[in-house]
């Protein structure tokens, strides 16, 4: 049986969703409010891939539940830019050329988002250890790692 309508706040806007009890808020994004920025990698909170912003910190929205978002906010890649203007940490991805498929990217974005929130200059083990949940299958870490020291600049 479907539970109530939950009130979530995403990207700036009221949404009124429904959910099953203990879906995944990324299966919620991705499959119900066409957000597809956030990706399904593991599946287990284990590869990063799904990262959004929840209160301003990042976390795997795979293995966040509906109704723990539920009055928070909650911001994907997609609420990042305004309009055409790029956020500075998309923009310095694109000029590192920080992404190869492209799979790991928005999680690395969002990583980076939150980790210059709270640590504006941060030195490269601060980086590598906010990205350490972050996996690329295509290795591109030393690119990553230039754009984050980019946008913190
Ligand atoms: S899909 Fe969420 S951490 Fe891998
Ligand atoms: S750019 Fe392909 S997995 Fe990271």
């Amino acid at each position: 049986m479907m539970a109530a309508p939950i009130r979530l706040n995403v990207n700036g806007a009221t949404r009124l969703v429904e959910a099953a009890p203990g879906s995944s808020l990324l299966s919620l994004l991705r499959d119900d409010l066409g957000l597809t920025g956030a990706h399904y990698g593991c599946g287990h909170g284990a590869c990063g891939a799904c990262y959004v912003l929840i209160d301003r910190r990042a976390v795997p929205a795979c293995v966040t539940s509906v109704e723990h978002a539920a009055g928070k906010e909650i911001v994907t890649v997609e609420g990042l830019a305004q309009g055409d203007v790029l956020h500075p940490v998309q923009q310095a991805f694109l000029e590192e050329d920080a992404m190869q498929c492209g799979a790991c990217t928005s999680g690395m974005v969002i990583a980076t988002v939150a980790l210059l929130e709270h640590t504006p200059h941060p030195d490269e083990d601060e980086i590598r250890a906010a990205l350490a949940p972050h996996l690329c299958r295509c290795g591109i870490y030393g690119r990553v790692i230039r754009a984050v020291k980019r946008a913190a600049r």
